[in-house]
């Protein structure tokens, strides 16, 4: 191997361990996002290219805006999937998927609203074979989210959350002054997420894309002015934050218990 070939190697190894260590080993914070880590991350890999002479100066730009692309179509390619632009409520959606694919090798879990026996007798009702709850567990003591999230799907009202543009759609929050405002600009600027259309990302003002941060943020600082938090509709309807044991149990109990009332009040012997 040539002294050329060796040198471009190392500078290639040495430049890439120092993207990686400095793109994804570092915390997020307010000021820092991950993008921005990544930012750094290339700038300090196009950096060691161009010092240890690896490559020719433009090879290491060229270089460099080929691992931003890639960064980015990764991101959003993984974040994308998490968000329905057209809602449909599970009453709706679940029956409709249970008819279209349940069978004996494929188990249908029911998503969204479930919360108590209520709802998960309503989904085995429904032919569902289990159900994942979100916001029910968010509010329980062992949930890491911290205590003024908690607190703001405990004190839920009816009617206590909306929909408003999050970093990569519509997304589902508390209805607290900071969420409302950001409803309003959502209407404004990103009005898609209240038609089921996807929004044009690249010209979605910066503002409206990085409140969903600032939002979170100020939730973790405890800052109930600037709050926001996401929770699903069916926070209006917790009312506590019990342990995830007594809980599982409680649902577990009602649940039988509904299932086991349904024939004796609806079907005569
Ligand atoms: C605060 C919060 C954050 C969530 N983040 C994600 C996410 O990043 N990706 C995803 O697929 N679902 C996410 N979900 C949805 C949950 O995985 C789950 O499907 C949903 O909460 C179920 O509805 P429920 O909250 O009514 O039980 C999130 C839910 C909440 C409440």
């Amino acid at each position: 191997m040539s002294k050329n070939t060796k040198r471009t190697l190392l500078g290639f190894v040495v430049a890439i361990a120092a993207l990686l260590l400095i793109a994804y080993l570092p915390a997020e914070t307010e000021a820092m996002s991950r993008a921005a880590w990544q930012y750094l991350g290339c700038f300090v890999f196009m950096l060691v290219l161009i010092i240890s002479r690896a490559i020719p100066d433009w090879a290491a730009v060229l270089c460099t805006m080929a691992v931003l692309v890639a960064l980015k179509v990764a991101t959003v390619a993984e974040v994308t999937s998490n968000f329905a632009w057209q809602p449909v409520h599970s009453m709706t959606l679940l029956p409709d998927i249970i008819e279209k694919f349940s069978d004996e090798n494929t188990l249908v879990c029911g998503t969204g609203g479930f919360c108590d026996g209520k709802s998960v007798a309503a989904a085995f009702a429904m032919g569902a074979d289990g159900v994942q709850m979100g916001t029910r567990f968010l509010a329980t003591q062992e949930s890491d989210f911290c205590d003024l999230w908690k607190k703001l799907v405990v004190d839920c009202p009816d009617g206590g959350t909306l929909i408003a543009r999050g970093f990569v759609g519509p997304a589902r929050w508390l209805r607290t002054p900071a969420a409302q405002a950001h409803a309003y600009a959502t209407a404004k600027d990103a009005p898609g997420s209240y038609v089921g259309v996807p929004d044009d990302f690249s010209k979605i003002p910066m503002d409206l894309l990085v409140t969903e941060r600032k939002g979170v943020a100020a939730t973790y600082r405890g800052d109930m002015e600037n709050a926001m938090a996401g929770a699903g509709e069916c926070a209006q309807r917790i009312t506590d934050l019990p342990g995830t044991t007594e809980m599982v149990e409680k649902i577990m109990a009602d649940t039988e218990e509904i299932l086991k009332g349904l024939s004796a009040k609806y079907l005569v012997d």
